[in-house]
């Protein structure tokens, strides 16, 4: 239930509710997870409330970012080194394989694992164990694997960047966040708790936020999603004098310039947005007379087809006070227009 989840898990729109029902039937399956969508979304908080409410929660949350670490240091961080194994091993150490022992393994930026130790990754997933490097040893280990990338794993796949075995081997359990545009309904109760959040660290009273400054943050696009709001709040919490939120226009004036240039979003994802935008607009009804597959001149089994691939849930229920269509992103103009009002 949304309500046990990690207190700092906020959000109660449709889009998202329907990923945090999955998480303690994810948490209780012990399966392989890889997280998907796009940069800021929430993986991270996801993949620790999945350790959260699992039985492993007592074991360690380890994390690694396949992208953070160099190509030539990766192997030995995932599954440790004797010392001696490469010039400057002077000690032996634990890989964070074995280091997530009886708990969970976080692998962020899954899609920048490189090709070559991506087989060793298969391996140890499909045999709980791994094999230090320089030694010849192997050594057995009770993991779970979480996963998260934002790039479009299959089309890696496809473009023979990220092997097909691996990539079906951590798809046991997919889960797909939603961008924050398809979740603009979140954004008032998101703003609240970071107002109160960081007017709190500040040691201010908590600022209140003016009607028309919540609608200009709900109809922005926010393409850094979740993370860009968090930070867009924090300055202007640092920044308001006075009881009363002034985000500053140049600000948002900036965002906006920065959104143009990273609108481009890959096939697989606009489909994605388009399905879920006709889903919410007839109450997720997929099939019949003024259902969602008739709207998109689709049989009703290619829709289908086509949600499980793109990773929607079918199974919602429509319930008519939790599915009300979220505004669709205002444009660009009424966004600046209204930031005049600041
Ligand atoms: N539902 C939520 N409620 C409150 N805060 C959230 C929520 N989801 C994410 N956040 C906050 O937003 C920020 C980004 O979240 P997170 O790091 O989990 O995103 P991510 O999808 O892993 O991003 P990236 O792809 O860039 O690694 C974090 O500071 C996190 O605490
Ligand atoms: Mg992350």
């Amino acid at each position: 239930m949304p309500g046990k989840l990690h207190e700092e898990i906020v959000g109660r729109s449709p889009a998202f509710v329907n990923v945090l029902n999955q998480i303690p039937i994810i948490a209780k399956s012990d399966s392989v997870t890889l997280i998907q969508g796009e940069t800021g979304t929430g993986k991270e908080v996801i993949a620790a409330a999945i350790h959260d409410q699992s039985a492993r929660s007592n074991g360690p949350f380890v994390k690694l970012n396949c992208a953070a670490i160099p190509g030539s240091l990766l192997e030995s961080e995932l599954f440790g080194h004797e010392r001696g194994a490469f010039t400057g091993a002077v000690n032996q150490s634990k890989g964070r394989f074995q280091r997530a022992d009886r708990g969970t393994l976080f692998l962020d930026e899954i899609g920048d694992l490189p090709l070559e130790l991506q087989p060793k990754l298969l391996r140890a997933l499909q045999e709980q164990e791994v094999e230090p490097l320089g030694g010849g040893r192997t050594v057995r280990v009770d993991v779970r694997v979480v996963a998260a990338t934002n790039q479009d794993l299959a089309r890696l796949v496809s473009l023979k960047q990220f092997r097909a075995d691996l990539y079906y081997r951590l798809n046991v359990i997919p889960i797909y966040l939603p961008a924050l545009r398809e979740r603009s309904s979140d954004i008032p109760e998101l703003v609240e708790y970071f107002v109160t959040k960081f007017s709190a660290r500040l040691n201010k009273p908590k600022l209140s936020v003016p009607e028309e400054v919540m609608e200009l943050l709900k109809h922005h696009e926010w393409p850094g999603n979740i993370r860009e709001l968090q930070n867009f709040v924090e300055r202007a919490v640092v920044m308001s004098c006075g009881p009363v939120l002034r985000p500053s226009l140049a600000d948002l004036q900036r965002m906006t310039h920065v959104e143009s240039a990273a609108e481009c979003q890959t096939l697989a994802a606009a489909e994605r947005e388009h399905i879920m935008d006709i889903l919410n607009q007839t109450g997720w009804l997929v099939g019949g007379q003024g259902g969602a597959a008739s709207r998109l001149g689709l049989p009703r089994t290619t829709l289908i087809h086509k949600m499980r691939k793109l990773g929607i849930e079918t199974r919602r229920s429509p319930s008519p006070r939790r599915v009300q269509n979220d505004p669709p992103p205002a444009s660009r103009a009424i966004a600046v227009a209204a930031a005049s009002i600041l």
